[in-house]
């Protein structure tokens, strides 16, 4: 890890995640979750104020420097949090133990989704759910060129993200049902196309 990623990225990442028109998408995905929930790719916490009466979270991501930017966020919750450090390749929980899985604007970063989105669906009880705003490929051919081409760059600068993934595909060839998909731009940055929804791990 470079002193790029490791001091200037976190806080980069802590500071662009709080836009206004992302802080607007947090609530109605993150206030769906119930029970015992994983979020991958917790970052900085900025989902915690979202939650509502769940029993505890499990906070996975392989960056400790994010997580430590959570540190207020976790006092201000009533739930337990518990930091997994890894990856969600592989991830250190039994299957069929999660009532709810949690991805907020973080299939784009992980360098191997298909193997992610396997491992969420092992360890969510039958019929649970994942629950997820990612972005990903526009349907519209010169954006998605666009997004093709900026990818390498745009993952330079942040964290290995890449814009163009075609988020749905990979969630239903992970075994997943679809059951609620919203898909739309984002206003003022058309190369972020959303993808907002939940899957069901039907067993
Ligand atoms: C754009 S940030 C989003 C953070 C957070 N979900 C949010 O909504 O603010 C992407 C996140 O994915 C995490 N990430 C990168 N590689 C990962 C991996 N292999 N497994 C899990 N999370 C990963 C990063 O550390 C970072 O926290």
């Amino acid at each position: 890890m470079n002193p790029y990623q490791k001091y200037i990225l976190p806080r980069l990442l802590n500071s662009t995640m709080r836009r206004e028109e992302t802080e607007k998408l947090r609530p109605g995905v993150v206030s769906q979750a119930v029970g015992r929930v994983l979020e991958v790719g917790f970052g900085s916490g900025l989902n915690l104020p979202h939650y509502r009466g769940i029993l505890k979270l499990y906070a996975l991501d392989p960056s400790l420097e994010l997580y430590n930017l959570a540190e207020t966020r976790i006092k201000e919750v009533s739930f337990p949090v518990e930091y997994i450090k890894a990856s969600a390749e592989n991830i250190p929980l039994s299957e069929n133990t999660i009532d709810t899985v949690v991805s907020t604007w973080s299939m784009c970063s992980i360098p191997r989704p298909e193997l992610a989105l396997k491992e969420i669906f092992r360890v969510l009880k039958p019929g649970g759910k994942f629950i997820f705003i990612e972005h990903g490929k526009s349907p519209g051919r010169l954006t998605a060129k666009w997004q093709k081409w900026l990818t390498p760059i745009f993952g330079y600068v942040s964290g290995g993200c890449h814009l163009d993934r075609e988020v749905d595909q990979l969630i239903s060839q992970a075994g997943f049902k679809i059951t609620e998909l919203e898909t739309f731009p984002q206003k003022r940055r058309p190369l972020l196309f959303m993808y907002k929804g939940v899957a069901l791990a039907k067993k």
